[in-house]
C-alpha cells in the first residue's frame, strides 16, 4: 500500500487533505490525523471492521482498549452514559478542559463496538482541540477511535515524517498538521463520586495536571502496586526506543563502559547539571534550553527520543526532569522508555 501525506498548510491544501480523509473513513478506512496531542491513527469508531484495521495496522493486541474522540464535547451521550452521581462534575470538567488533551472513561453505550473497548464496559472518551482533526471529525460526523498512530510499544509520533516512519506501506493516508501543540498524550482520568467532592483518579498522567483538577475533586494517582494496570495499555514498556535507554539520577552513577557509545537525552543543557561534561557523547538532545521549562521539554521530548534512538548509539542516558506538574507526565513517558519488562 502507498502512504500518502496531505499538507494542510494552504487553505486549497486543507480543504483537499479534509476531503480525501473524509472519504477513505466513510469507507472505512484509517486516516492518521494530527491531534494536540501526539498523532493518532483514525477510524469510524461505531465501525467494527474500521476500528479492527486499527489495531492491525499497529500490531496493537487486542485487550488494549482505544480512545473514542467526539466531533462536538455535547456528543458524549451519543456514546457514553454518564452516572448520575457524577453528572455535575463531568459538566464543569468537560466545560473547562474540552475540547483538549482530557481523556474521561465512563461506561459505554452499546452502539459502541466490544473491539473499541477491548470487551470493557467502559469507553474513554475526549474531544480533539486540532483544527485539522476537527474540520475531519466534523465533516465525517462520527466519533472517531484513534491511538497514537506508532506500532505497539514505540515511541508516539509528534509530526507526520514520525507517523510516516511507523506506519509507511500499512496506511492510506496521514495529514500532515504540523508538530503537536503538546507533545505528549492526553491525561486519562476516571472519575466516582464520593463526598465531600468526587474522587479523581488519574490513570495516565499528561498535559492536564494534577494541580490543574484539583478544583473538581480529590485528585490521586493510580496505583502503581496493582497487579493488573487499570489501564491496559500501561504496560511498564512502552513508549520505548530500539537503543537501551537508562535514566541516571545523579551524574555521578554514570560510569560509562570503554568502547561503548552513548547518547544524552539532557534536561537543560546545563554545565553546571553535571552530565555534559561526563562523556564524549555521540548525540545529544537538549529538552529546553537554560532553564528547563516543562512545556517545551514535553512538546520536544518524544522528537529528541526519536533521534537519538537514530544516531546508532549503544545506550541512551538520560537526565531525569524535575517531578512536578507537567514533570510527572514526562517522568512517566521516560520510565516506560528506560524499562525493559
Ligand atoms: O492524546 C491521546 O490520548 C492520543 C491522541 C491520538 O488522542 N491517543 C492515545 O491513544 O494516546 P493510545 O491508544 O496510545 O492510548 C490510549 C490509552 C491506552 O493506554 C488504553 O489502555 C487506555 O487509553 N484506555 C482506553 N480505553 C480505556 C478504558 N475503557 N479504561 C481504561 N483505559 C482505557
Ligand atoms: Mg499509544
Amino acid at each position: 500500500m502507498n502512504t500518502s501525506v496531505l499538507s494542510t498548510d494552504l487553505p486549497q491544501e486543507m480543504k483537499h487533505a479534509v476531503d480525501e480523509a473524509v472519504r477513505l473513513l466513510a469507507a472505512g478506512d484509517v486516516v492518521a490525523l494530527p491531534t494536540e496531542t501526539v498523532y493518532g491513527l483514525a477510524a469510524d469508531a461505531l465501525n467494527a471492521e474500521a476500528v479492527a484495521k486499527i489495531f492491525a495496522a499497529k500490531e496493537r493486541p487486542s485487550f488494549d482498549p482505544l480512545i473514542v474522540h467526539l466531533p462536538h464535547k455535547k456528543d458524549l451521550d451519543t456514546v457514553a452514559d454518564v452516572p448520575e452521581g457524577i453528572v455535575p462534575v463531568i459538566k464543569k470538567l468537560t466545560e473547562r478542559f474540552w475540547p483538549g488533551p482530557l481523556t474521561i472513561v465512563l461506561p459505554k453505550k452499546p452502539c459502541v463496538p466490544d473491539i473499541v473497548t477491548s470487551g470493557l464496559p467502559t469507553v474513554a472518551v475526549r474531544a480533539s482541540q486540532n483544527l485539522v482533526f476537527n474540520r475531519v471529525a466534523r465533516t465525517l460526523d462520527k466519533p472517531l477511535a484513534a491511538p497514537s498512530a506508532n506500532r505497539f510499544g514505540s515511541i508516539s509520533p509528534t509530526s507526520a515524517a514520525a507517523v510516516k516512519m511507523e506506519l509507511d506501506g500499512r496506511i492510506p493516508l496521514i495529514l500532515d498538521g504540523g508538530a503537536c501543540h503538546h507533545g505528549l498524550e492526553s491525561t486519562i482520568i476516571k472519575v466516582e463520586p464520593a463526598a465531600p467532592k468526587p474522587l479523581i483518579t488519574i490513570l495516565r498522567p499528561g498535559p492536564i495536571t494534577p494541580e490543574d483538577l484539583k478544583v473538581f475533586g480529590r485528585v490521586q494517582l493510580a496505583s502503581k502496586s496493582k497487579d493488573k494496570p487499570e489501564v491496559p495499555g500501561q504496560l511498564p514498556s512502552h513508549y520505548a526506543p530500539r537503543t537501551p535507554l537508562r535514566i541516571i539520577e545523579r551524574p555521578s552513577d554514570f560510569i560509562p563502559e570503554h568502547g561503548k557509545t552513548y547518547a544524552l537525552l539532557s534536561y537543560r543543557g546545563e554545565e553546571s547539571d553535571g552530565y555534559l561534561g561526563l562523556h564524549e557523547w555521540k548525540a545529544m538532545h537538549i529538552l529546553s534550553p537554560g532553564k528547563g521549562k516543562l512545556p517545551e521539554a514535553a512538546v520536544r521530548f518524544f522528537y529528541a527520543l526519536r533521534q537519538l534512538d537514530q544516531a546508532g548509539a549503544d545506550e541512551i542516558i538520560a537526565e531525569p526532569v524535575a517531578e512536578r506538574g507537567l514533570g510527572i507526565a514526562i517522568m512517566d513517558r521516560l520510565k516506560r522508555a528506560a524499562s525493559k519488562a
